[in-house]
């Protein structure tokens, strides 16, 4: 099916966190500015822009990547997960509840790129080690917090998020 261009435009459809969204964009634009530009949620944030702060990191297709470094037109027909899509009814997600109780962030700048990249992890994990979260956090940069609150955090959800499972 042929692609709808409108003033040099392309109109780019997605799932963002569940929701089917569709918006024009400039073939240049970095899914990073379609996000929150063209589709208003800015809770993905910009650091660099070249990617190697991982500020940007969201999941496309369940797999995290930093967003300033995909054109919006790549991600065409694909599913988007950004921190928005955390939480539900007013309830912090655990890994979200976990970072709060461990004061695993100051700022927050880096926070929704770290969120997402250890999303994707505590799914794709077992079980989880020290080792394995500084591996997959390599890619985001956090000016503020040193790293060990935040990788406590993670495993704390890891832990909290299998209590709950073996509850059900
Ligand atoms: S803004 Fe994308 S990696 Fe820094
Ligand atoms: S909490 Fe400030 S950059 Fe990470």
């Amino acid at each position: 099916m042929g692609r709808t261009v409108i003033n040099d435009q392309i109109m780019v459809h997605v799932t963002i966190n569940g929701e089917s969204r569709h918006a024009l964009a400039e073939p240049r634009t970095l899914l990073a500015y379609f996000i929150r530009d063209n589709l208003g949620l800015t809770g993905t944030h910009v650091g660099c822009d070249t990617t190697s702060c991982g500020v940007c990191t969201v999941l496309l297709d369940g797999v995290p990547v930093k967003s300033c470094t995909v054109l919006a037109v790549q991600a065409d027909g694909h599913d988007i997960e950004t921190v928005e899509g955390l939480g539900h009814n007013g309830q912090l997600h655990p890994l979200q509840q976990a970072f709060w109780d461990n004061h695993g962030l100051q700022c927050g700048f880096c926070t929704p790129g770290m969120l997402m990249t250890t999303t994707a992890l505590l799914r794709n994990s077992v079980d989880l080690t020290e080792h394995e979260v500084r591996r997959a956090i390599s890619g985001n940069l956090c000016r503020c917090t040193g790293y060990v609150n935040i990788v406590k955090a993670v495993l704390e959800a890891k832990r909290r998020m299998g209590e709950e499972t073996r509850k059900v």
